[in-house]
Protein backbone atom coordinates (compact mmCIF):
# COMPACT_ATOMS: atom_id res chain seq x y z
CA UNK A 1 0.00 0.00 0.00
CA UNK A 2 1.09 3.48 -0.41
CA UNK A 3 0.99 6.68 1.94
CA UNK A 4 1.33 10.09 0.28
CA UNK A 5 1.87 13.03 1.57
CA UNK A 6 0.76 16.56 0.97
CA UNK A 7 2.32 19.09 3.65
CA UNK A 8 0.81 21.97 1.79
CA UNK A 9 -2.55 21.16 -0.10
CA UNK A 10 -5.03 23.57 -1.30
CA UNK A 11 -8.44 23.93 -3.09
CA UNK A 12 -7.69 24.68 -6.92
CA UNK A 13 -10.61 27.28 -8.11
CA UNK A 14 -10.43 27.77 -11.80
CA UNK A 15 -12.41 30.76 -13.24
CA UNK A 16 -12.95 30.73 -17.10
CA UNK A 17 -13.27 34.39 -17.94
CA UNK A 18 -12.40 35.89 -21.68
CA UNK A 19 -11.13 39.10 -21.02
CA UNK A 20 -10.80 39.57 -17.70
CA UNK A 21 -9.75 42.76 -16.52
CA UNK A 22 -9.43 44.57 -13.17
CA UNK A 23 -12.09 47.19 -12.09
CA UNK A 24 -14.88 44.93 -14.70
CA UNK A 25 -17.62 42.64 -13.04
CA UNK A 26 -17.47 39.62 -15.02
CA UNK A 27 -19.42 36.32 -14.93
CA UNK A 28 -17.28 33.31 -15.03
CA UNK A 29 -18.24 30.82 -18.37
CA UNK A 30 -17.11 27.59 -16.37
CA UNK A 31 -15.79 27.52 -12.74
CA UNK A 32 -14.06 24.08 -11.67
CA UNK A 33 -12.87 23.68 -8.39
CA UNK A 34 -10.75 20.64 -7.29
CA UNK A 35 -7.90 19.38 -4.12
CA UNK A 36 -4.95 20.25 -5.34
CA UNK A 37 -1.54 19.51 -4.01
CA UNK A 38 1.12 17.52 -5.56
CA UNK A 39 0.77 14.50 -3.34
CA UNK A 40 -2.90 14.44 -3.58
CA UNK A 41 -2.16 14.16 -7.58
CA UNK A 42 0.16 11.35 -6.72
CA UNK A 43 -2.19 9.53 -4.33
CA UNK A 44 -5.22 9.75 -7.08
CA UNK A 45 -2.67 8.63 -9.91
CA UNK A 46 -1.81 5.67 -7.84
CA UNK A 47 -4.94 4.71 -7.22
CA UNK A 48 -6.53 4.97 -10.76
CA UNK A 49 -3.46 2.31 -11.96
CA UNK A 50 -5.28 -0.14 -9.15
CA UNK A 51 -3.13 0.68 -5.40
CA UNK A 52 -4.68 1.20 -2.82
CA UNK A 53 -3.53 4.50 -1.40
CA UNK A 54 -4.16 6.88 1.93
CA UNK A 55 -3.42 10.64 1.87
CA UNK A 56 -1.66 12.51 4.90
CA UNK A 57 -0.67 16.18 4.94
CA UNK A 58 -2.22 18.84 7.23
CA UNK A 59 -5.71 20.60 6.83
CA UNK A 60 -7.88 23.16 8.64
CA UNK A 61 -10.96 24.89 8.27
CA UNK A 62 -14.37 24.34 5.93
CA UNK A 63 -11.46 24.50 3.19
CA UNK A 64 -9.56 21.64 4.69
CA UNK A 65 -13.39 19.59 4.94
CA UNK A 66 -13.87 19.71 1.27
CA UNK A 67 -10.15 18.65 0.67
CA UNK A 68 -10.81 15.28 3.20
CA UNK A 69 -14.28 14.78 1.46
CA UNK A 70 -13.01 14.99 -2.16
CA UNK A 71 -10.18 12.51 -1.64
CA UNK A 72 -12.36 10.19 -0.02
CA UNK A 73 -14.89 10.18 -3.23
CA UNK A 74 -11.75 9.41 -5.28
CA UNK A 75 -11.31 6.63 -3.16
CA UNK A 76 -8.06 7.62 -1.46
CA UNK A 77 -8.11 7.10 2.49
CA UNK A 78 -7.82 10.16 4.69
CA UNK A 79 -5.25 10.45 6.95
CA UNK A 80 -5.05 13.86 7.00
CA UNK A 81 -4.16 15.76 10.39
CA UNK A 82 -6.38 18.67 11.19
CA UNK A 83 -5.01 21.96 12.70
CA UNK A 84 -6.20 25.36 13.32
CA UNK A 85 -5.61 27.90 10.27
CA UNK A 86 -7.90 27.37 7.41
CA UNK A 87 -6.26 25.78 4.23
CA UNK A 88 -5.47 27.65 0.93
CA UNK A 89 -7.35 28.61 -1.91
CA UNK A 90 -5.42 29.35 -5.52
CA UNK A 91 -7.19 30.76 -7.93
CA UNK A 92 -6.48 30.55 -11.58
CA UNK A 93 -8.18 32.64 -14.10
CA UNK A 94 -8.28 31.41 -17.90
CA UNK A 95 -9.22 32.47 -21.11
CA UNK A 96 -10.65 30.29 -24.17
CA UNK A 97 -6.95 31.70 -25.48
CA UNK A 98 -4.84 29.35 -22.92
CA UNK A 99 -3.28 32.96 -21.52
CA UNK A 100 -3.81 32.53 -17.57
CA UNK A 101 -3.42 34.31 -14.13
CA UNK A 102 -3.26 33.02 -10.52
CA UNK A 103 -3.67 33.97 -7.27
CA UNK A 104 -1.91 32.24 -4.23
CA UNK A 105 -2.30 32.33 -1.01
CA UNK A 106 0.34 31.28 1.34
CA UNK A 107 -1.61 29.14 3.62
CA UNK A 108 -1.84 28.18 7.16
CA UNK A 109 0.73 28.12 9.51
CA UNK A 110 1.24 24.58 10.98
CA UNK A 111 1.97 24.79 15.23
CA UNK A 112 3.88 23.22 17.05
CA UNK A 113 1.75 21.08 18.63
CA UNK A 114 0.16 20.25 15.09
CA UNK A 115 3.64 19.01 14.37
CA UNK A 116 4.15 16.88 16.54
CA UNK A 117 0.60 15.36 16.19
CA UNK A 118 1.65 14.68 12.91
CA UNK A 119 4.94 13.14 13.44
CA UNK A 120 3.41 10.72 15.88
CA UNK A 121 0.66 9.80 13.46
CA UNK A 122 2.95 9.39 10.59
CA UNK A 123 5.27 7.21 12.68
CA UNK A 124 2.37 5.07 13.87
CA UNK A 125 0.64 4.49 10.50
CA UNK A 126 3.48 3.89 8.56
CA UNK A 127 3.48 0.43 9.26
CA UNK A 128 0.61 -0.39 7.37
CA UNK A 129 2.13 0.99 3.92
CA UNK A 130 5.23 -0.17 2.16
CA UNK A 131 5.99 2.70 -0.21
CA UNK A 132 5.57 7.11 1.13
CA UNK A 133 5.88 9.31 -1.53
CA UNK A 134 6.19 13.09 -0.33
CA UNK A 135 5.80 15.96 -2.51
CA UNK A 136 5.41 19.62 -2.71
CA UNK A 137 6.50 22.41 -0.46
CA UNK A 138 5.85 23.33 3.17
CA UNK A 139 3.45 25.53 4.77
CA UNK A 140 4.46 27.99 7.30
CA UNK A 141 5.72 26.70 10.82
CA UNK A 142 7.30 24.12 9.29
CA UNK A 143 10.93 24.05 9.13
CA UNK A 144 13.15 22.59 5.74
CA UNK A 145 14.25 19.75 7.56
CA UNK A 146 10.83 18.12 8.12
CA UNK A 147 10.74 15.88 4.90
CA UNK A 148 14.29 14.53 6.59
CA UNK A 149 12.89 13.60 9.39
CA UNK A 150 10.22 11.76 7.44
CA UNK A 151 12.85 10.14 5.82
CA UNK A 152 14.47 9.11 9.10
CA UNK A 153 11.56 7.74 10.11
CA UNK A 154 10.21 5.72 7.17
CA UNK A 155 14.02 4.12 7.16
CA UNK A 156 13.87 3.21 10.52
CA UNK A 157 10.94 1.35 9.81
CA UNK A 158 12.42 -0.53 6.59
CA UNK A 159 9.94 1.96 4.45
CA UNK A 160 10.81 3.00 0.93
CA UNK A 161 10.68 6.84 0.40
CA UNK A 162 10.23 8.81 -2.92
CA UNK A 163 10.32 12.19 -2.23
CA UNK A 164 9.61 14.90 -4.57
CA UNK A 165 10.51 18.70 -3.68
CA UNK A 166 12.77 21.26 -4.32
CA UNK A 167 15.08 24.55 -3.29
CA UNK A 168 16.07 24.01 0.84
CA UNK A 169 13.94 21.24 1.36
CA UNK A 170 15.41 19.16 -1.03
CA UNK A 171 18.82 20.36 -0.15
CA UNK A 172 18.28 18.93 3.50
CA UNK A 173 16.99 15.65 2.73
CA UNK A 174 19.92 14.15 0.45
CA UNK A 175 21.34 13.66 3.73
CA UNK A 176 19.16 11.90 5.48
CA UNK A 177 19.71 9.02 2.98
CA UNK A 178 15.96 8.93 1.03
CA UNK A 179 14.99 5.47 -0.80
CA UNK A 180 14.51 7.92 -3.96
CA UNK A 181 14.53 11.53 -4.83
CA UNK A 182 13.02 12.68 -8.28
CA UNK A 183 13.95 16.17 -9.08
CA UNK A 184 13.55 17.76 -12.70
CA UNK A 185 15.70 19.25 -14.34
CA UNK A 186 15.55 22.90 -13.54
CA UNK A 187 15.41 22.05 -9.45
CA UNK A 188 18.37 20.10 -9.59
CA UNK A 189 20.31 22.00 -12.21
CA UNK A 190 19.51 25.06 -9.16
CA UNK A 191 20.47 23.07 -6.50
CA UNK A 192 24.14 22.38 -8.06
CA UNK A 193 24.24 25.46 -9.68
CA UNK A 194 25.46 23.80 -12.67
CA UNK A 195 23.49 23.22 -16.43
CA UNK A 196 22.68 19.69 -16.93
CA UNK A 197 22.66 19.60 -20.68
CA UNK A 198 25.37 16.55 -22.12
CA UNK A 199 24.99 12.43 -21.11
CA UNK A 200 27.86 13.17 -19.26
CA UNK A 201 26.25 16.89 -17.02
CA UNK A 202 23.48 13.95 -16.12
CA UNK A 203 25.63 11.38 -15.16
CA UNK A 204 27.38 14.03 -12.89
CA UNK A 205 24.24 14.86 -11.41
CA UNK A 206 23.14 11.71 -10.35
CA UNK A 207 26.72 10.45 -8.92
CA UNK A 208 26.01 14.00 -6.72
CA UNK A 209 23.01 13.09 -5.48
CA UNK A 210 24.05 9.25 -5.19
CA UNK A 211 27.70 10.72 -2.98
CA UNK A 212 24.78 12.95 -0.80
CA UNK A 213 23.19 9.85 0.67
CA UNK A 214 20.23 8.94 -1.81
CA UNK A 215 19.91 5.31 -2.40
CA UNK A 216 18.52 5.60 -6.04
CA UNK A 217 18.85 8.97 -7.68
CA UNK A 218 16.63 9.97 -10.84
CA UNK A 219 16.49 12.79 -12.40
CA UNK A 220 13.32 13.63 -14.64
CA UNK A 221 13.95 15.35 -17.96
CA UNK A 222 10.81 16.27 -19.32
CA UNK A 223 10.00 14.99 -23.12
CA UNK A 224 13.52 13.46 -22.93
CA UNK A 225 12.13 11.00 -20.43
CA UNK A 226 14.59 10.33 -17.54
CA UNK A 227 17.70 9.11 -15.78
CA UNK A 228 18.31 7.28 -12.52
CA UNK A 229 21.63 4.98 -11.03
CA UNK A 230 20.72 1.55 -10.38
CA UNK A 231 23.83 -0.27 -8.51
CA UNK A 232 26.29 2.20 -8.90
CA UNK A 233 25.05 2.00 -13.25
CA UNK A 234 23.61 5.27 -15.09
CA UNK A 235 20.57 4.60 -17.53
CA UNK A 236 18.34 7.15 -19.92
CA UNK A 237 14.80 6.07 -19.60
CA UNK A 238 13.48 7.31 -22.93
CA UNK A 239 10.01 7.71 -23.52
CA UNK A 240 7.89 7.96 -26.79
CA UNK A 241 7.00 11.49 -28.64
CA UNK A 242 3.55 12.79 -27.95
CA UNK A 243 1.44 15.38 -28.67
CA UNK A 244 0.81 17.08 -25.27
CA UNK A 245 -2.32 18.16 -23.93
CA UNK A 246 -1.23 19.16 -20.64
CA UNK A 247 2.35 18.39 -19.04
CA UNK A 248 1.46 19.38 -15.57
CA UNK A 249 2.04 16.47 -13.07
CA UNK A 250 3.44 14.48 -15.03
CA UNK A 251 6.76 14.58 -12.31
CA UNK A 252 3.90 13.99 -9.74
CA UNK A 253 2.13 11.22 -11.95
CA UNK A 254 5.69 9.47 -12.58
CA UNK A 255 6.44 9.32 -8.54
CA UNK A 256 2.94 7.67 -9.05
CA UNK A 257 3.46 5.31 -11.22
CA UNK A 258 7.09 4.22 -9.92
CA UNK A 259 5.43 4.15 -6.78
CA UNK A 260 2.98 1.60 -7.75
CA UNK A 261 5.55 -0.19 -9.48
CA UNK A 262 7.38 -1.00 -5.89
CA UNK A 263 4.28 -1.90 -4.64
CA UNK A 264 3.63 -4.17 -7.10
CA UNK A 265 7.15 -5.94 -6.48
CA UNK A 266 8.35 -5.05 -9.71
CA UNK A 267 12.11 -4.54 -10.64
CA UNK A 268 13.57 -1.00 -9.61
CA UNK A 269 13.65 -0.60 -13.89
CA UNK A 270 10.69 -1.97 -14.55
CA UNK A 271 8.98 0.30 -11.69
CA UNK A 272 10.58 3.53 -13.31
CA UNK A 273 9.55 2.04 -16.66
CA UNK A 274 5.88 2.16 -15.43
CA UNK A 275 6.72 5.73 -13.99
CA UNK A 276 7.85 6.98 -17.22
CA UNK A 277 4.54 5.41 -18.74
CA UNK A 278 2.50 7.18 -16.28
CA UNK A 279 4.24 10.65 -16.61
CA UNK A 280 3.47 10.69 -20.33
CA UNK A 281 -0.20 9.57 -19.90
CA UNK A 282 -0.81 12.26 -17.80
CA UNK A 283 0.29 14.46 -20.60
CA UNK A 284 -2.60 13.23 -22.42
CA UNK A 285 -5.76 15.15 -20.28
CA UNK A 286 -6.32 18.25 -19.69
CA UNK A 287 -6.85 17.64 -16.07
CA UNK A 288 -3.36 18.02 -13.96
CA UNK A 289 -2.43 14.23 -12.27
CA UNK A 290 -4.91 12.22 -14.83
CA UNK A 291 -4.34 8.71 -16.44
CA UNK A 292 -5.98 5.75 -17.51
CA UNK A 293 -4.68 2.04 -17.07
CA UNK A 294 -5.13 0.95 -20.35
CA UNK A 295 -2.50 4.41 -21.78
CA UNK A 296 -0.20 3.84 -19.10
CA UNK A 297 0.09 0.03 -20.44
CA UNK A 298 0.51 1.17 -24.05
CA UNK A 299 3.52 3.59 -23.47
CA UNK A 300 4.96 1.14 -20.73
CA UNK A 301 5.26 -1.19 -23.93
CA UNK A 302 7.16 1.68 -25.61
CA UNK A 303 9.60 2.95 -22.94
CA UNK A 304 13.53 2.33 -23.82
CA UNK A 305 16.00 1.44 -21.33
CA UNK A 306 19.85 2.62 -22.26
CA UNK A 307 23.14 2.45 -20.29
CA UNK A 308 24.63 6.27 -20.50
N1 LIG B 1 6.32 16.33 -23.32
C1 LIG B 1 6.38 15.09 -22.85
N2 LIG B 1 6.31 14.01 -23.67
C2 LIG B 1 6.41 12.75 -23.20
N3 LIG B 1 6.54 12.46 -21.88
C3 LIG B 1 6.62 13.48 -21.01
C4 LIG B 1 6.54 14.85 -21.44
N4 LIG B 1 6.62 15.64 -20.35
C5 LIG B 1 6.74 14.81 -19.28
N5 LIG B 1 6.75 13.51 -19.67
C6 LIG B 1 6.88 12.33 -18.81
O1 LIG B 1 6.66 12.70 -17.46
C7 LIG B 1 7.86 12.57 -16.68
C8 LIG B 1 7.99 13.71 -15.70
O2 LIG B 1 8.00 14.94 -16.40
P1 LIG B 1 8.81 16.23 -15.91
O3 LIG B 1 10.27 15.96 -15.88
O4 LIG B 1 8.34 17.35 -16.79
O5 LIG B 1 8.28 16.38 -14.42
P2 LIG B 1 8.06 17.67 -13.49
O6 LIG B 1 8.72 18.87 -14.09
O7 LIG B 1 8.45 17.27 -12.12
O8 LIG B 1 6.46 17.84 -13.55
P3 LIG B 1 5.42 18.39 -12.43
O9 LIG B 1 6.23 19.00 -11.31
O10 LIG B 1 4.56 19.36 -13.17
O11 LIG B 1 4.63 17.21 -11.97
C9 LIG B 1 8.99 12.48 -17.71
O12 LIG B 1 10.07 11.78 -17.16
C10 LIG B 1 8.31 11.78 -18.88
O13 LIG B 1 8.23 10.38 -18.64
MG1 LIG C 1 7.83 18.24 -10.35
Amino acid sequence: MILTVTANPAIDRVYFINGFEIGKVHRADRISCSAGGKGLNVARVAHIIGRETAAMGFVGGYTGEFIKSEIEKQGIKNLFTDIEEETRTCINISDENGASGEILEAGPKVSEEERQRFISDYSAYIKDYDIICVSGSLPRGLTSDFYAELSRIAKEKGKKIIIDTSGKTLEEILCANPYMVKPNEDELSALMNKEITTDDDIKDALFYLKEKGVEVPLLSLGKDGAAAMIDGECYKFLTQPVNVVNAVGSGDSTVAGIAAGLDMGYSLEDAIKLGMATGTANTQFEQTGMVTKDLVDRFFAQIRVEMI
